[in-house]
């Protein structure tokens, strides 16, 4: 088995990369030299903004746009990333896959629509499955994927059904995953956050403060969850010598619900 990732460069493609848990999963990452690959999928000047946040860090990083939503792009969105990796790195091979990029949808059973339910599940679950699968072929050997999930897939809240029940598909893929990419040294793990202050649902947890004190009143470490918390984690999931985790669910949560 070809272990290509202790001798090259090692590369993260970050989807959602621009904002949120995925930007501060890149900062943690360029920060131990790792180079990004990072996508947005509207707001460009976001994703221009971070990478030259990155950049000013001394890390090589480069922002592609991504639909997860629109699967026929992906082997289009495939072939950007080869290019991408052969102009910057001169390399054929991603080291790491964060699967990251999604939304929030608010809405009860009885408020949730079949398009609401559908954009969820093309974004999170069949955009995760089938941009895998693209991306497969550019993932080193021994190479490692995250997964992220939710806090929500193993508590319940209110508003949260169709969205959740994504996430619990993202794990039970994680496992499927890792059993098949196994065969060649790549491992699958989920992380699943808790509630976590970024602009994800509109920002609720951080700029409501009723839902902020909720939060924080539910979770042992007694404060809601700081992107630093999820980006410092998933670093420490994906350093070199922390090879061995795989098809687990980490929840990085201060622990919520518990
Ligand atoms: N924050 C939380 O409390 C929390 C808790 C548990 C799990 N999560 C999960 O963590 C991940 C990141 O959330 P976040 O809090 O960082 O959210 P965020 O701050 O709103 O950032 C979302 C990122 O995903 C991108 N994105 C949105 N829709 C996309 C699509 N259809 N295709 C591709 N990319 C898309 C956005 O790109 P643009 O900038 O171009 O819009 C942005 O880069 C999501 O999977 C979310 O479900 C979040």
């Amino acid at each position: 088995m070809n272990h290509s990732t202790s001798t090259s460069p090692r590369i993260a493609l970050i989807t959602g990369g621009s904002r949120g848990l995925g930007k501060n999963t890149a900062l943690h990452l360029a920060r131990e030299g790792v180079g990004i690959i990072l996508t947005y999928v509207g707001n460009r000047a976001a994703a221009e903004a971070t990478v030259a946040e990155l950049q000013a860090l001394g890390s090589k990083a480069v922002a592609l746009q991504l639909d997860l939503a629109n699967s026929a792009s992906f082997p289009a969105f495939a072939q950007a990333v080869r290019t991408a990796l052969q102009e910057h790195w001169q390399s054929e091979r991603l080291t790491y896959l964060v699967n990251n990029g999604g939304m929030g949808m608010h809405a009860t059973i009885e408020e949730t629509t079949e398009a609401v339910f559908d954009e969820l599940f093309n974004v999170h679950l069949k955009g995760m499955f089938f941009l895998t699968q693209a991306l497969l072929p550019l993932l080193a050997d021994g190479g490692r994927i995250i997964n992220i999930s939710s806090g929500l897939a193993r508590f319940s809240l209110p508003g949260y059904a169709a969205y959740a029940a994504m996430k619990g598909g993202v794990e039970v893929m994680t496992r499927y995953m890792a059993k098949e990419f196994g065969a060649r040294g790549i491992s699958v793990n989920t992380v699943a956050p808790g509630a976590i202050e970024t602009d994800f649902g509109g920002g609720r947890v951080r700029d409501n403060a009723q839902l902020n004190a909720f939060v924080a009143s539910q979770t042992a470490l007694g404060r809601a969850g700081l992107p630093d918390d999820i980006g410092a984690a998933i670093a420490s999931l994906l350093r070199p010598d922390n090879g061995w985790i795989n098809a687990q669910r980490v929840e990085v949560s201060g622990g919520m619900f518990i």
